[in-house]
């Protein structure tokens, strides 16, 4: 997410920076006491953890001493951890693009040279199913641009931008597929010339699959079809799959698009943009037909999918999957039933939106790759519902089932798909604090899910699942699917932690139980360890706590559950992304996503010159590799 973005959508929306006015935490305290039907675990716990906070654990028992909350211009970790750089913005990808000169920046230079704000990391081995972790591949999104921060000659302005500004930042948005390789006396470094390396951007070719498409509503003057996409914009938190694809998830599609909506002349459309925030805010429509709403009215119909990259295959064409739904999506967390069923979560990362799962109708199939890659386009998609008694349901996105039938303005599962907000309103969704990553526990099977933060709950609208008003550091919430099932239609749940600061009563922060160790807020994405703790990064920090985004472990399981522990300090202005670990979890792969970004901070002189300090040479998102410099496993 851009925070920039969001603080102004913020303002907006609210008239004034909405103040931050928690609740005293014994008034949440007495709103949950007063929910008598509220988990009574949680209540106990969380009255216990301020009646009688256990001693802080010694800081050797994680294998690290944590750090404490920093505003430094430096990339911070443990003593005993080294980190390097493996890739940042402008260094060549696939071509041979000479040396990165931001200031000779040209549009086809980009799209041969890594992009910008790298977001979910992946790490897939090499060769394919093996579980190398000397050799893989990296697959990295790039959500968004910083034209302040990218461009010497930009004057701020939206319609300042020219075509080659506005083509740089396409060419600067999608994916990167890389080969790296273990260096012998530590570190990464990239394999240039692979045959792997690959740019996808934001006008590669895109197939659309599942249920959507060729729906008159994907159909444009370019693709009469409503088949063939081109490029993928803002992609965030992602996933991979058991048969070695990325399904990377597209956020925040609607900013790229400009023109009013007065003039879409299907009501249908229009409502559906409506619903998605699609506002006269950018300079690409200057540019580009397809990026005016009024002039290619569903174009921005064709983005907010969830999409399968196979990065094994330079030459396959990504496809879009419908099936999962089209939302602001954040992650696409794939988790195998036992029967063979692929089950992928999702968040809806804006506030009050949902939580979704997916569930194929068919089985993965081991014995066949080519044979698992149509999974994800027959299926059902669910969204959550959080009841207030610990229980949970999900609820079917099925056209034809409950209100979603044409009195209701649906008229197939198509329209279902492309319009799934409108269609989990009806039923009823629980709205959440910004839904962004969930990972699943690799042997409990619980699901984890980040809710960012949402300044802009009411009291009025505080509920169990989403338990303060103006949440300013956000939380994290535990689900339990019923019998183990990922496939089950209802679940139990639980607060698992209300990020902030346990010291400051005001937060009302709880870490199940734990006053000692660290503190976080507004927790965004995720990843398990092999040993199944959880890795926290936070994007938000900069702006709720006046403190870098970094990286937190914590303890889900046994008496340190909720123990959490600062890893890793972030750049001013940047969040932390990612993270992943290879299979040998000897290495952790983060991205540094948009350093420097602050109000104010620009091209001349920006927040921070991470990672190359160079006069003159801007920041530069980048994917980091960090280790042990005794070789052993992060973490531990
Ligand atoms: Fe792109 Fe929700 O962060
Ligand atoms: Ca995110
Ligand atoms: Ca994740």
């Amino acid at each position: 997410m851009n925070r920039r973005q969001e603080e102004r959508e913020e303002n907006e929306q609210t008239g004034t920076m909405q103040p931050s006015q928690p609740k005293t935490f014994a008034s949440i305290l007495q709103g949950y006491l007063s929910r008598r039907t509220l988990l009574k675990g949680t209540l106990a716990s969380l009255a216990l953890a301020y009646a009688s906070p256990p001693p802080a654990p010694a800081a050797e028992e994680a294998g690290f001493a944590p750090l404490p909350h920093s505003d430094a211009d430096q990339l911070l970790v443990p003593e005993g951890y080294e980190y390097n750089v493996v890739i940042r913005w402008g260094d060549p990808v696939s071509a041979d693009t000479g040396a990165f000169d931001p200031a000779a920046q040209q549009p086809a230079m980009q799209a041969g040279q890594f992009g910008y704000n790298a977001d979910f990391v992946g790490f897939l081995p090499l060769p394919y199913d093996s579980r190398n972790s000397d050799r893989g591949l990296l697959v990295v999104n790039h959500e968004y641009t910083n034209p302040e921060l990218m461009f010497a000659d930009w004057d701020g302005k939206l319609d300042g931008k020219t075509r080659a500004m506005v083509d740089i930042e396409l060419a600067a948005h999608g994916l990167s597929v890389i080969e790296v390789q273990r260096r012998a006396r530590g570190g990464w470094g990239v394999v240039t010339n692979s045959p792997y390396n690959r740019r996808l951007t934001g006008e590669s070719a895109i197939r659309i699959g599942g249920p959507a498409a060729g729906h008159p509503w994907l159909r444009t003057s370019y693709d009469e079809t409503g088949t063939r996409a081109r490029g993928t914009l803002n992609n965030c938190a992602a996933g991979v799959t058991p048969w070695g694809t990325v399904l990377t998830a597209e956020e925040n599609f609607n900013k790229y698009f400009g023109g009013s909506l007065d003039n879409i002349a299907d009501t249908r459309v229009r409502s559906n943009h409506q619903r998605y925030g699609l506002r006269d805010e950018t300079g690409w429509a200057l540019h580009h037909d397809r990026f005016h709403v009024a002039k290619e009215p569903n174009e921005a119909l064709r983005f907010g999918w969830v999409v399968e990259v196979d990065p094994y295959e330079p030459q396959s064409v990504p496809v879009k999957r419908t099936a999962l739904g089209r939302t602001k999506h954040e992650a696409a967390t794939v988790v195998l039933t036992v029967n063979g069923q692929a089950v992928v979560y999702s968040g809806d990362d804006e506030r009050f939106e949902y939580l979704y799962k997916f569930v194929s109708a068919g089985r993965y199939d081991p014995t066949s790759r080519s044979g698992n890659m149509a999974l994800l386009d027959s299926g059902t998609l669910y969204v959550a519902k959080f009841r207030e008694n610990g229980s949970g349901e999900w609820l079917p996105l099925v056209f034809g089932q409950g209100p979603l039938t044409p009195a209701s303005g649906f008229t197939s599962q198509a329209e279902v798909l492309i319009n799934t907000r409108h269609a989990a309103d009806l039923l009823g969704a629980t709205k959440m604090d910004r839904p962004e990553d969930v990972e699943t526990h690799p042997r409990t099977g619980k699901v984890y899910a980040l809710m960012t933060n949402n300044t802009q709950r009411s009291p009025a609208q505080v509920d169990p699942a989403n338990p303060r008003a103006y949440n300013k550091h956000g939380h994290i919430i535990e689900i339990s699917e019923d019998r183990g099932d990922h496939t089950a239609s209802t679940f139990r749940w639980e607060l698992f932690i209300a990020c902030g600061d346990p010291n400051n009563p005001g937060d009302g922060a709880f870490y199940q139980g734990h006053t000692g160790g660290s503190w976080m807020s507004c927790p965004d994405n995720l990843a398990f360890d092999d040993a199944g703790r959880l890795w926290v990064a936070t994007d938000g920090q900069p702006s709720s706590i006046k403190k870098n985004d970094a990286v937190y472990v914590v303890e889900v399981e046994g008496p340190q559950r909720g123990l959490a522990k600062m890893f890793m300090s972030g750049l001013p202005g940047g969040e932390i992304c990612g993270p992943a670990f290879t299979p040998d979890n000897r290495t952790l792969f983060v991205a540094i996503q948009h350093p420097g970004e602050a109000e104010n901070s620009t091209f001349a002189h920006p927040l921070s010159r991470f990672p190359d300090y160079t006069p003159g040479m801007p920041p530069r998102p980048s994917v980091v590799a960090i280790y042990r410099t005794n070789g052993g496993k992060v973490g531990s």
